[in-house]
């Protein structure tokens, strides 16, 4: 018999060790444990988490086996081409964000998508060399790793492992990869692992040699391994072959910065979470202090009342988006301005219980000038420290561009940037000056990982995938848990929805009650099917000290824990 992948759903067990088998491993939804614990977009990067944790490692450690693993076994968005942002929370009481977000390569310009008509061209943005900005991983890796207990090479040798060695694929990989042979084949200048002639199914061997050769030479070199020597020379070599702009100098400029956490306080607890560049670290606080104004909890769950003032909230918040997010390092964004209590207050304004708001007629604020491929996981420890990761090629298997003879897949990350003001980019935002492209800028992101504490302690470690949804679903993920008493696994497993000012529409899930659909369309509201919102993955510490982890029941998502 041929190797095969079993791949069975334990819904509500509780965790047992479970072997470390690459070939024949489990999704399991739900873990409960004291010791610590990993939930991740795969098993076996779960697994890879939990060894460490084992192996007397902190969640610090956890992370960066996890985030390793993720760029192995979940190419579509794991990765080490790629970037993202940490959240920290240090059993001592510290808490701290890391900025690994890609730059814009210091050859780049606002106009370099623009044809000769001045017309955006999203498919140079979108797919191929030119989408690629500079990788901040690796960056981000050896930055927090003085935070760590054990020696890197051990942290690093299970991706190692699963890139030399192989895995089974998920049936959901399968499709992916299959649904995505035409771009690997167009946007690729040598072969890639992601490739092969018959059509890709649940339990085929996916081996990565020169992936496995790169984590190598990072094992042995460090940052270094990466952004200089046979791995610089290799991604430089591939963007000479197809004309893409990232430079030796790019990469050995790059770095990780540890920039001040976003901190506010919500009905008992202390919300952290990335600051710019992530608009998350703008819009969250926005919409939870416009929220607290109201009584939600009474209102109810998916209540009328609530969906239509949480949309609300969702417009005014997005509006100021799209005007004033950018790059702090470029761009003086008015972030305390916009969450003050007397913005938020005259932006409440606009807002009309029981009737549509229109985005035509909301626009952004004016406010006093002051001086989907993307993965979440998180780990937490027997003491107390956690870490909230999220992470992203931008799209599903970023620019589909491999490194040739360096194994790895380069984001699309300049998407995210404004191309063109107005133009919108894959996940429908718009911006302009804030968010133009500029040489060695990085640009705006939605990616919002967050920790909550209760009293200075643990409560809460979440965040999701998803571009511009990623902000509403953590905010409805918190407001599920703290307002509305749901189940972890109900708060992040019932159906979301989403706005996000243009277009003037609210999406929603396939499986959002039909009659809520149909209270919101009466108050004038356009309801769009969004098929699947996110893939939220959670964490929550229970009065005894121990962990509930929830793996989001909308992909491959798996909790660990011991
Ligand atoms: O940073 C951002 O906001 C986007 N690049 C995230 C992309 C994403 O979440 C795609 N996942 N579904």
């Amino acid at each position: 018999m041929t190797r095969f992948a079993l791949i069975t759903l334990l819904v509500g067990a509780s965790i047992t060790a479970f072997a470390q088998n690459p070939y024949q491993y489990t999704i399991q939804k739900t873990a409960t444990a004291k010791n610590g614990a990993v939930v991740s977009a795969h098993p076996l990067a779960s697994q890879a988490g939990l060894l460490m944790l084992q192996k007397g490692g902190n969640a610090i450690d956890a992370a960066i086996a996890t985030q390793l693993a993720l760029a192995v076994v979940y190419p579509g968005a794991g990765n080490i081409g790629g970037g993202g942002f940490m959240v920290l929370h240090l059993a001592d009481g510290r808490n701290m964000t890391l900025d690994f977000r890609e730059k814009a390569p210091l050859a780049g310009n606002r106009d370099m998508y623009l044809n000769e008509k001045g017309d955006a061209d999203l498919t140079k943005s979108q797919n191929g060399h030119l989408a690629a900005g500079v990788p901040g991983t690796i960056a981000g890796i050896f930055q927090a790793l003085p935070y760590a207990k054990l020696p890197f090479k051990t942290i690093i040798q299970p991706a190692i492992d699963l890139a030399e060695k192989g895995f089974a694929i998920t049936e959901a990989e399968a499709k992916d990869l299959n649904d995505d042979k035409p771009d690997f084949l167009k946007y690729n200048t040598r072969p890639t692992a992601f490739v092969k002639e018959q059509e890709w199914k649940a339990g085929d061997t996916l081996l990565q040699k020169d992936l496995a050769k790169t984590l190598e030479r990072i094992r042995d070199h460090g940052q270094k391994g990466f952004y200089e020597g046979r791995t610089a020379q290799l991604i430089v070599a591939e963007m000479k072959r197809g004309k893409g702009l990232i430079t030796l100098e790019d990469l050995k400029k790059y770095q990780a910065v540890w920039r001040t956490p976003v901190s506010f306080q919500y009905k008992g607890y202390e919300i952290i979470t990335m600051p710019l560049p992530s608009s998350g670290g703008v819009l969250l606080p926005m919409m939870m202090k416009m929220t607290e104004k109201f009584p939600i909890s009474r209102y109810g769950f998916h209540s009328d009342s609530a969906l239509q003032l949480m949309t609300e909230i969702e417009r005014l918040a997005y509006a100021d988006r799209a005007k004033f997010l950018g790059d702090p390092d470029f761009y003086p964004v008015p972030v305390n301005a916009l969450t003050s209590d007397e913005y938020i207050n005259q932006r409440l304004k606009l807002y009309t219980p029981g009737i549509a708001g229109n985005s035509q007629v909301i626009q952004a604020g004016t406010v006093p000038k002051e001086s989907e491929q993307t993965t979440h996981f998180n780990t937490a420890d027997k003491d107390g420290n956690a870490v909230a990761i999220t992470t992203t090629l931008n799209g599903g298997y970023g620019s589909h561009t491999v490194v040739g003879g360096a194994g790895f897949l380069l984001n699309n990350e300049m998407d995210d940037f404004s191309v063109k003001p107005g133009v919108p980019n894959m996940f429908g935002a718009v911006g302009g000056e804030a968010n133009a492209i500029e040489p060695g800028k990085r640009m705006l992101s939605s990616m919002t990982p967050v920790i909550a504490l209760n009293n200075g302690t643990l409560a809460i470690v979440t965040g999701t995938p998803g571009g511009t949804t990623i902000t509403t679903s953590v905010y409805q993920t918190l407001l599920n848990l703290i307002d509305f008493n749901l189940s972890p696994a109900d708060a992040v497993n019932k159906p979301k929805f989403h706005m996000q000012w243009l277009p003037d529409q609210v999406f929603v899930e396939k499986d959002f009650p039909q009659d809520k659909i149909e209270a919101l369309q009466k108050m004038g509201y356009k309801v769009v099917n969004r098929g699947r919102i996110g893939r939220t993955e959670l964490i929550v510490r229970q009065a005894d000290g121990s962990y509930e982890v929830i793996g989001d029941s909308r992909g491959d998502d798996s909790a660990a824990g011991y």
